[in-house]
């Protein structure tokens, strides 16, 4: 099991601000598999997407990632696991625009204490694995929106992760560039990747072996599952 999450409860804010968010959110992924997140504007999946990502913690339950307990974990530990274990990839790509792509890709390996030469290598390997081994030295502006994102998934996985967390990873893509997402994530998912992807849209989630729905901030198996 990579990720185990027990009644987890989020609630932002204190006192007459307090806004609860996650109630009682359980879930259980086994490494390898790629499930989809789906639910509504507000409901509660990027909130989510932070805990699982040690971008942020919950109020309340526990979350076992990898084995570990890391409920106490400070911020730098939270900052390594995140670093050393997760890649992310964001619906608006979140690249360095006066870096090229390779460059963009390598960044996640400078806190890793690999060397330039390998993490040109790494990178340059991690674009291949996207399509874009004829653009390694193009900046993000030379770069369609599909490309951009296919930049930010090679940054994402050439650490090796064991975890891929994807928030709306065509939500800025047109329907051809979105597809060309989905096929990357299928071929990471035959390599044996885990990934946890939300999405807003059906056909993109239908990509996905398994499907959760999150409603007002409680999470639901896609029924019939
Ligand atoms: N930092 C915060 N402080 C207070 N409330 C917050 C904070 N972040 C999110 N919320 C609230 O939590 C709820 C869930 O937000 P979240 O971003 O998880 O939704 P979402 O499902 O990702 O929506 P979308 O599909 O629009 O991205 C919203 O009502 C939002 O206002
Ligand atoms: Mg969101």
């Amino acid at each position: 099991m990579i990720i185990q999450l027990e009644h987890i409860e989020k609630t932002y804010g204190t006192g007459a601000n307090k806004v609860p968010v996650l109630h009682d959110v359980n879930m259980q992924v086994e490494a390898g598999e790629y499930i989809a997140i789906m639910g509504p504007s507000g409901s509660g999946k990027s909130t989510l997407m932070n805990i699982l990502g040690y971008l942020d913690v919950p109020s309340g339950g526990v979350y076992r990632f990898d084995g570990e307990d890391n409920a106490k974990a400070g911020d730098a530990r939270m900052a390594r696991i995140r670093n050393e274990k997760i890649g992310f990839v964001f619906q608006s790509f979140h690249l360095m625009q006066r870096r090229r792509a390779w460059e963009n890709v390598a960044l996640p390996l400078m806190y890793g204490n690999v060397r330039r030469s390998e993490r040109k290598r790494r990178a340059e390997e991690a674009l291949k694995q996207v399509g874009l081994e004829d653009r390694m030295s193009f900046y993000p502006n030379q770069l369609s929106g599909g490309q951009c994102q296919r930049v930010a998934i090679a940054r994402a996985i050439c650490t090796r992760p064991r975890l891929l967390l994807a928030d709306e990873p065509t939500g800025a893509l047109d329907s051809k560039a979105g597809q060309q997402i989905m096929d990357i994530f299928d071929e990471l998912h035959s390599q044996g990747m885990t990934i946890v992807m939300i999405t807003h849209e059906h056909a993109v989630a239908d990509r996905a072996p398994r499907r959760l729905y999150i409603y007002d901030g409680y999470l639901r198996e896609e029924a019939g599952q």
